[in-house]
């Protein structure tokens, strides 16, 4: 059924490969023709209004919890991403270091303060945010699960309530980033369950973003079973090919991928399209569109790359109305360069946004002058 189903459907997109030039179609890969057909095969499937979206990442996450060294995020960035034309950002934070390991787990009201002003600013400038509950689960095993399940039930259920007069249409709450063993599609919801349970004595409406197992990767899709509430979303990454995406990355248990492997060798367009085709099934299977919750490619590859990475990605996955988070702002993955004060070129137009140019220079207050 799937292959006649995948035959079909690249029958009806041949037609269509006139409508695109001989660059974008080597750049989509295959055919070049998943365009125009797809969206309205999905026009019924509903998903989240999220528009071009980035993560705010590398900034409140860290696995030992706190604040990333360096430059903190402040509401000159959240100026900057509204500028840029980004309609959402994913704000991932490790609330599990900044909350009290014992029950009720109370989250330090230093760092809720940090955060809410965070969600805050971001609101009033008219951007919808993900509030994405990072590293909780980083450093669980088999035997403290039950425990943490716990833990995270309290960190929503006090997140729900703190955030309840915030407009549903513009915070969202993400219950826990990239899923990984002891956790997996079987026992996903007996774990986040509770959190979800908490969140909903508060609002029946608020959207819960909920990914699948292993790192949400795209093949979670497969398995994934949410709850039945129409304001449960579900989310899935997109690193592939991930010896492109993550080369020279320094910080997995594996050795890092070797620095030089290019985008779009021999496989790459082929693994897209099988991917493409795995995240269809699941809008086919439940009628809701996931959106990628975070895909980029680190700084070691040379920047033309990673534009054609980033255009091929939106290319392909907005014409299945799959919406994507890019990962990252401003740090390693990163979109705009701080030294420079500029968006990276070539990578914002490659998502469909306009670059907009160098920052101005903060102004500068003339020294204070001495008396006579
Ligand atoms: C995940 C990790 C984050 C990493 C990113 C890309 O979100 O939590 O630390 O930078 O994936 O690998």
């Amino acid at each position: 059924m799937r292959i006649m189903g995948l035959g079909l459907l690249a029958g009806m997109m041949v037609a269509c490969t006139a409508m695109l030039s001989p660059q974008e179609q080597a750049e989509l890969g295959v055919d070049g023709t998943a365009l125009a057909k797809v969206p309205s095969r999905n026009a019924s499937a509903k998903g989240l209004p999220i528009g071009a979206c980035i993560n705010l990442g590398n900034f409140l996450e860290g696995r030992s919890g706190g604040e990333y060294p360096g430059k903190r995020l402040d509401e000159s960035d959240l100026d900057n991403v509204r500028a840029a034309g980004f309609n959402t950002v994913r704000l991932p934070v490790n609330f599990m270091r900044q909350s009290d390991p014992n029950p009720p787990h109370r989250i330090d009201p230093q760092w809720l303060v940090r955060v809410t002003g965070l969600v805050d600013a971001a609101r009033a400038r008219g951007l919808k945010v993900i509030l994405d509950n990072h590293n909780f689960f980083a450093d669980v095993t088999a035997d403290s699960l039950d425990a943490r399940k716990e833990w995270l039930a309290s960190v929503w259920k006090q997140l729900a309530i703190h955030f309840a007069d915030r407009p549903t249409s513009q915070l969202w709450f993400e219950l826990s980033n990239e899923p990984g063993e002891p956790i997996n599609n079987r026992n996903l919801m007996d774990i986040l369950g509770p959190s979800l349970a908490e969140i909903r004595k508060v609002s029946r409406t608020r959207p819960v973003i909920i990914g699948g197992e292993r790192s949400s990767r795209v093949e979670s899709l497969e398995t994934l079973q949410l709850p039945d509430d129409p304001n449960v979303w579900p989310t899935f990454h997109y690193y592939e090919p991930f010896m492109f995406t993550h080369q020279g990355a320094t910080w997995m248990k594996i050795k890092p991928p070797p620095i030089g492997r290019p985008y779009g060798v021999t496989g790459d367009a082929d693994r897209l399209s099988s991917d493409i085709a795995r995240v269809q099934a699941y809008i086919d299977r439940t009628g809701k569109i996931p959106f990628i919750g975070e895909t980029g490619a680190l700084d070691t590859a040379p920047l033309p790359q990673r534009v054609t990475y980033v255009r091929t990605i939106h290319r392909r996955f907005s014409a299945l109305r799959v919406p994507q988070c890019y990962w990252t702002y401003a740090k390693n993955f990163t979109f705009y360069d701080y030294r420079s004060r500029m968006w990276l070129p070539g990578m914002l137009e490659a998502i469909g946004l306009r670059n907009p140019g160098p920052r101005p220079a903060p102004v500068q207050q003339p020294a204070p002058t001495s008396g006579p």
